[in-house]
């Protein structure tokens, strides 16, 4: 199958290079950039060298139509918005990683994104590509928009309690930690080396994108409304996710119980790994084991004291929480193995 990146020259886009060019099912005939158009794709992504004699190219969308069965975009939100009518009129299969499909109301955009989403009646047309959760819907889609990287490591983290009513759903209150590439390779002076080196930074105690469309699914889950109290900082690593929540049980519940729920959900799931251990330094899930893998690593204590549960999780913002959920859910469009392309063991140490 022959793929299409767009906005190939980011860290995203980067990933999905890296990913799809080892992937034995696709072939990658275009990568735009209209920074690095004519250059090759070693000269951006030098971890590639060697490995791709492909060039980047500019963003012309018929000649990559004609050239691709499916295209990823990964350009920023706001932008997606404005290339997505000619895409999905081609009838080609699209994967957007921004966030510009995510959210199904039409008055979301305004209040989480500052725009007035121009073609909100594609907004329904999009697939929220969450594979844990929508395996079955995934197969065979033509349009999916991937998860944020911290809403998705807040979803798979939270949805087997939330399926259960057992949990206060108006008090979950989600504490994120992200990595600088997080803010993607567009410079500014906050993500600067010497701004950025060094910080446990507070950039959303309040009102983080991201709320939005956790809230979106997690009420899906749920069946009825959740409230998500939603923190987020900025942390000393490239990569990396750790998302830490609370949660209060309506009813006592014992360690087994929670236990159980999680092991229902996930057996069998190829990129969850439950995380429970008594011994040694990753007791609970770190980001620090999972970078360069599709894994998310999941994990919980229970306070019975104060009937609360703490969860944390642990993803690589830039495979699980992007280009490797993108791959994943372009697999299950294409009809490929699911896991095909993303079976790399995480890099440790790092
Ligand atoms: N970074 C993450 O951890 C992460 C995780 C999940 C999802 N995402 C989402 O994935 C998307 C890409 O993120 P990223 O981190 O890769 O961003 P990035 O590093 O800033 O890359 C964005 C890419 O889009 C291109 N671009 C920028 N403005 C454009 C425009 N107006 N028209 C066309 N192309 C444009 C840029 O290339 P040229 O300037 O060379 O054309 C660049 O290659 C974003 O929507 C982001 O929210 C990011």
């Amino acid at each position: 199958m022959r793929i299409g990146v767009i906005g190939a020259s980011g860290f995203v886009g980067g990933e999905l290079l890296r990913l799809l060019t080892l992937h034995p099912e696709v072939e990658v005939t275009s990568a735009t950039s209209r920074k690095y158009s004519g250059k090759y794709i070693y000269r951006v992504h030098a971890n590639l060298r060697n490995l791709t004699d492909l060039q980047f190219t500019d963003q012309n969308l018929e000649k990559i139509i004609d050239s691709s069965d499916l295209i990823f975009t990964a350009v920023p939100h706001g932008t997606a918005v404005d290339i997505m009518p000619r895409l999905v009129e081609s009838d080609i299969k699209i994967v957007d990683m921004s966030a510009d499909f995510r959210l199904k109301k039409p008055d979301s955009y305004p209040m989480w994104y500052n725009y007035s989403h121009p073609h909100s009646g594609l907004l329904k047309k999009f697939l929220y590509g969450l594979p844990e959760i929508r395996r079955n819907k995934l197969k065979g889609a033509r349009l999916v928009s991937c998860p944020g990287c911290m809403a998705l490591t807040t979803i798979l983290s939270l949805s087997p309690l939330l399926k259960g009513n057992i949990i206060d759903q108006k008090r979950i209150i989600v504490d994120a930690k992200i990595g600088s590439s997080g803010a993607g390779v567009a410079s500014s002076r906050a993500t600067n080396h010497a701004e950025r080196y060094g910080v446990i930074r507070p950039y959303k105690p309040v009102g983080h994108r991201h709320t939005a469309e956790v809230e979106q699914e997690l009420s899906n889950i749920a069946g009825s409304e959740v409230s998500i109290l939603m923190s987020t900082h900025g942390v000393n690593i490239v990569r990396g996710i750790l998302c830490t929540s609370q949660l209060f049980l309506k009813k006592p519940l014992s360690i087994s119980d929670i236990w159980k729920l999680y092991r229902e959900a996930y057996h069998g799931e190829p990129f969850i790994r439950l995380v429970k251990d008594h011994q040694g330094i990753y007791r609970f899930p770190d980001p620090k084991v999972v970078i360069g893998s599709n894994y998310c690593d999941i994990g919980f204590e229970l306070d019975d004291r104060n009937d609360r549960i703490v969860i944390m999780a642990a993803t690589d913002n830039l495979v699980k929480g992007a280009a490797g959920t993108g791959v994943q859910c372009m697999n299950l469009m294409l009809g490929f193995e699911e896991t095909t392309g993303l079976d790399a063991a995480p890099i440790h140490p790092v």
